[in-house]
């Protein structure tokens, strides 16, 4: 994995990859990868928007890879004068930092840290945990584990995504990755929320004519933070659910072995109903559980790019 010594986005992942960090997140979980460092690995986790999962997630697999955590709280930190995110990167870099996890508000906020300028000399890895409408790539990569833990395979699973898709990085990433893998994607919620530069990776479509068919639902959360006061103003959270949302009678429909998944966090009683986060076909909790060991694959697999770690996998 030669090219990953950033892991910004899915975009340029081919399939061979997106199989190998599956593997290594599977060999991790079922404790047969382990991580060996040629020195100490120093990374910091920089959230300029908040998160459980990511955060929690990342510090977790940073913990059981042994690497160390230099502690960085967005709020104390220079940002608040003003120091901006190159500079903040640089001083990190400076200091000693071998690897930043990055959330940030700005789409594509990482190109300004990975393909500097004039003089510019900035050396430490950066992580992507979420870029604004962007690209979510741990969030995809524990996805596709996921998904491939219930089948097996990709190609030719229906997949449906459903909800806020154009102010969703989770869905921007799991459309291409679909895609690459060869599964039917089709997409469900209000048109308002959707957009045509989609329809290169399936159909628009309403919920009710895919979802006796399909093997996956992706529901993604409504994304209150990124809509305009009009938008909030007009919204109706029951109106949503009865349209959109997951409920009892739509569950039924689902074929014997089809699953639910939700990044979460969850609006409950909107994308999906109360009592259905943690039904039977939900997947909700494994994908947090699977997260952490997909998170350790693709620090390791960063840090072997790097020349900092070598991975011993048994069979
Ligand atoms: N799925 C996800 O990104 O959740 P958090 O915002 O809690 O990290």
């Amino acid at each position: 994995m030669d090219s990953l010594k950033h892991f910004v986005t899915v975009e340029h992942l081919d399939e061979r990859q997106v199989g190998d960090l599956i593997e290594l997140a599977l060999a991790y979980k079922t404790n047969h990868a382990h991580l060996r460092l040629r020195r100490p690995v120093y990374v910091a986790n920089l959230f300029f928007e908040n998160s459980t999962r990511t955060h929690t997630s990342f510090a977790m697999a940073q913990k059981k890879l042994g690497l160390n955590e230099i502690a960085f709280d967005v709020h104390s930190s220079s940002t608040s004068k003003g120091e901006s995110l190159y500079d903040t990167a640089l001083t990190l870099d400076a200091i000693g930092l071998d690897l930043l996890v990055i959330r940030h508000s700005q789409n594509e906020y990482y190109n300004q840290l990975i393909h500097p300028t004039g003089n510019q000399t900035l050396a430490v890895g950066i992580i992507n945990a979420g870029d604004g409408s962007g690209q979510h790539p741990s969030q995809c990569m524990l996805d596709m584990m996921t998904i491939y833990e219930k089948f097996h395979h990709f190609a030719g699973l229906n997949v449906v995504i459903c909800g806020d898709i154009t102010n969703s990085r989770v869905a921007k990433s799991n459309m291409q990755l679909l895609k690459l893998l060869g599964a039917n994607l089709y997409f469900a919620g209000p048109a308002e929320w959707y957009d045509h530069e989609f329809d290169e990776f399936g159909h628009h479509v309403a919920l009710d004519d895919v979802i006796g068919k399909v093997d996956v639902v992706m529901l993604l959360r409504v994304q209150h933070e990124r809509h305009s006061q009009q938008e909030e103003g007009n919204f109706d959270a029951a109106l949503y659910h009865q349209r959109y949302g997951l409920n009892q009678a739509r569950y039924e429909r689902l074929k014997d072995d089809a699953i639910i998944m939700h990044p979460g966090p969850i609006n409950r009683g909107v994308e999906i109903s109360d009592e259905l986060v943690e039904a039977d076909k939900s997947m909700f909790k494994r994908q947090m559980q699977n997260g952490v060991f997909m998170r350790m694959a693709m620090l390791s697999s960063v840090l072997v790019a790097r020349k900092l770690a070598v991975i011993t996998q048994e069979c």
